[in-house]
């Protein structure tokens, strides 16, 4: 018997050879870890479906950003549930709103770390929907002006970076030049650029207090079907002034992270979402997987994949597994 001259099996052979002939990297500094800020005082809620993520008020937010910042991951992304809803969803914009108070907080705590602030009004709106509503339908332009508005509230109060997470059609544009009128001309845009109608969305809909109340999101977001389409839609946000480009959800949509990174030379975002976390930890609770290899591997793929950035609720998990 003849054996082959190239044995891929002889650098495979120890940690050290694997080690030396690793492709992609998992580092805390690729992530970006989501929180669910509230109002109120002393408020810590678990979520049922999102083990060992909670909504937060803002002191205990910002004591949860040092420890975020102190295993090393540089940015956390911030969701608000409001004490108020109506059908624009205006206590998005209030000033002293819960997500600006909890910029401030965490700004405050920890000045380094970097904030990024979903800006859309589902958390906002009575009918949990991501646009304005008129006779059962989403409009895309009248919600336009407030999604810069609260951009620019966001910006006033201190975030960072604003991500907005809508799917309405020019609101990169709206937003940008909103910012820039108002001064903030250096402040980027990380745009949900490919963000699918998803039922992995779930258990964030839960947390978030956001479920639509009539419908669905199927007229604004992406049909999970097209890749094509990913690609015209990434072009548009960076026509539009986007400066970070995001693919969500990340793990059943790894296809469409690689023709992304294929196709355009911008920092690229993927966001593990809920369900995707959900899934590895109800597995892992039930014995059925073993949830630190899960978690990894599936981080490690979605890098493999071509994302820079992971947004993940596993970003504390993860870092600290790292530091071991
Ligand atoms: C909308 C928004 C959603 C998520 C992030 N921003 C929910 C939705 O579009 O229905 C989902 C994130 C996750 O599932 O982790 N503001």
């Amino acid at each position: 018997m003849r054996f082959p001259i190239y044995r891929p099996r002889r650098l495979r052979q120890s940690e050290g050879f694997r080690r030396m002939v690793r492709e992609t990297t998992v580092e805390a500094s690729d992530f970006i870890f989501p929180m669910f800020v509230t109002h109120g005082r002393g408020v810590r809620l678990e979520i049922a479906s999102m083990p060992g993520v909670c909504r937060l008020s803002r002191e205990l937010a910002a004591q949860e950003a040092k420890e975020v910042a102190a295993l090393g991951i540089p940015a956390v992304l911030l969701f608000g549930i409001p004490e108020r809803k109506d059908e624009t969803g205006s206590s998005a914009l209030e000033p002293h709103g819960v997500v600006q108070e909890a910029i401030r907080a965490i700004k405050d705590a920890v000045p380094d770390l970097v904030v990024v602030t979903d800006v859309c009004i589902d958390e906002y709106t009575s009918h949990g929907h991501c646009g304005v509503v008129r006779d059962g339908k989403i409009l895309n332009d009248p919600t336009l002006e407030i999604l810069a508005a609260m951009a620019v509230s966001h910006a006033r109060a201190g975030a960072d970076l604003v991500a907005p997470s809508d799917m309405m059609d020019g609101r990169v544009k709206a937003i940008r030049e909103a910012l820039d009128r108002e001064g903030f001309t250096d402040l980027p845009i990380m745009a949900y650029a490919a963000k699918y109608a998803s039922c992995f969305y779930g258990p964030f809909r839960e947390a978030a207090d956001c479920a639509p109340k009539f419908g669905d999101r199927r007229s604004y977001q992406m049909d999970p079907p097209n890749a094509r389409e990913a690609l015209r839609e990434v072009a548009l946000d960076i026509e539009e002034g986007a400066d970070l480009i995001m693919v969500k959800p990340a793990l059943p949509y790894l296809d469409v992270i690689a023709r992304v990174r294929e196709a355009f030379d911008y920092p690229i975002a993927a966001y593990n979402v809920s369900g995707e976390y959900a899934m590895i930890k109800a597995a892992g609770r039930l014995g059925w997987l073993d949830e630190e290899r899960a978690m990894m591997e599936a981080l490690v793929a979605i890098r493999r994949a071509g994302a820079d950035l992971i947004l993940t609720y596993f970003a504390k998990d993860a870092a600290r597994l790292l530091q071991r």
